[in-house]
């Protein structure tokens, strides 16, 4: 397998080859034409985008772009978007040209963050980069998840291991599993330590994620959606499914908002029994209609949390001073085994 970065950029996109079959890893959307251009000047037959987590600082496909594209779009079962065609877990194995793309979860940048293994090599996306890191300060980040998971899962793979990250900001391309055991100063620290460091780097937020995080979350455009400020979406309270599972039962239940797209809505993980249906990008319009219940408890649902997150926040903003998010989504409601009606 062929491992090329395309970007030349911070911020990177690798195109992996065998034989005639390519796939594309991180994409960024403003860089389409010229991902196009190469694989068509190459003969090459693009199979698979695959996204190393939901990202902040970059554009991901949207509709239009993964239609061109034409290729399967995997991300981790924990990704928000509507627009992923294979959700992947931990052990998953893809294949490329009949070589292995084994799916490592390695959350803590964000739930969903992956590694893929392919063979002699490992894209790590943010979880472990030269040196280095990603952050674990944006909703849904975890810096002791991320610690395990480049101790207990990146480390184990073999020294000789070739690590090609998301990200370098000091021009670097690429290190081994062995080199970072040895020379990533942050990893380095014992567990308690690394949490402590990364909750104290008080980095500024991108300058995109405003832009492109919902964006990319909700498969929706900025001007199909306005979206609230992250640090609203970021303040949102949260619902677990036994709570809201026990509200049900009460007295008062509350009004259960559900804002995924139709499909999702009757697919495999279902609905509440009772759910409102208003997709995120009506969401605004339909305001009015809602107005009914604006003294009462609502709950916004979605697929894994993040998008009605988002949904939420547009609540608040609109006076709805009794939302609260449900944690993790219809992920988590299924993983409980909790009832849902298709
Ligand atoms: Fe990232």
């Amino acid at each position: 397998m062929q491992i090329e970065e395309l970007n030349d950029t911070n911020c990177k996109t690798y195109l992996l080859t065998v034989g005639d079959e390519a796939a594309l890893v991180d994409p960024v959307r403003e860089r389409l034409d010229t991902y196009r251009l190469l694989i068509g000047r190459r003969g090459l037959k693009l199979k698979l985008v695959l996204e190393t987590h939901t990202h902040a600082d970059h554009l991901m496909l949207n509709r239009a772009a993964k239609e061109l594209l034409g290729a399967t779009v995997v991300m981790h079962r924990e990704s928000p978007s509507p627009l992923v065609d294979r959700h992947v877990d931990d052990g998953e194995v893809l294949t490329l040209g009949g070589e292995r793309i084994e799916v490592i979860h390695t959350p803590g940048h964000t739930p969903d963050s992956v590694s893929y293994r392919v063979p002699g090599a490992v894209l790590t996306g943010d979880t472990l980069m030269i040196g280095g890191s990603g952050r674990t300060d944006f909703p849904g980040a975890d810096a002791g998840q991320q610690y395990d998971a480049v101790h207990n899962r990146l480390f184990k793979l073999p020294d000789d291991t070739v690590v090609w990250p998301g990200h370098d900001y000091r021009g670097g391309k690429s290190s081994t599993i062995g080199g970072e055991k040895r020379g990533n100063p942050r990893y380095a620290r014992s567990r308690a330590e690394y949490i402590a460091l990364m909750g104290s780097l008080g980095l500024p937020f991108p300058t995109k994620i405003q832009e492109a995080l919902q964006v990319n979350q909700s498969g929706f455009e900025a001007e199909e959606v306005t979206f609230p400020l992250v640090a609203d979406v970021a303040a949102m309270p949260q619902v677990s499914p036994e709570q809201l599972a026990a509200e049900q039962r009460g007295a008062a239940p509350p009004v259960l908002l559900d804002v995924r797209e139709p499909e999702e809505f009757v697919g495999e993980l279902g609905h509440i029994r009772g759910a409102l249906h208003v997709p995120l990008d009506v969401l605004a319009r339909r305001l009015p209609k809602l107005a009914g219940y604006l003294g009462r408890e609502v709950v916004v649902i979605c697929r894994s949390g993040a998008r009605s997150a988002s949904a939420g926040a547009i609540l608040r903003h609109a006076g709805f001073d009794h939302v609260r998010n449900l944690a993790g989504g219809m992920l988590e409601w299924n993983t409980r085994r909790l009832p849902t009606e298709h």
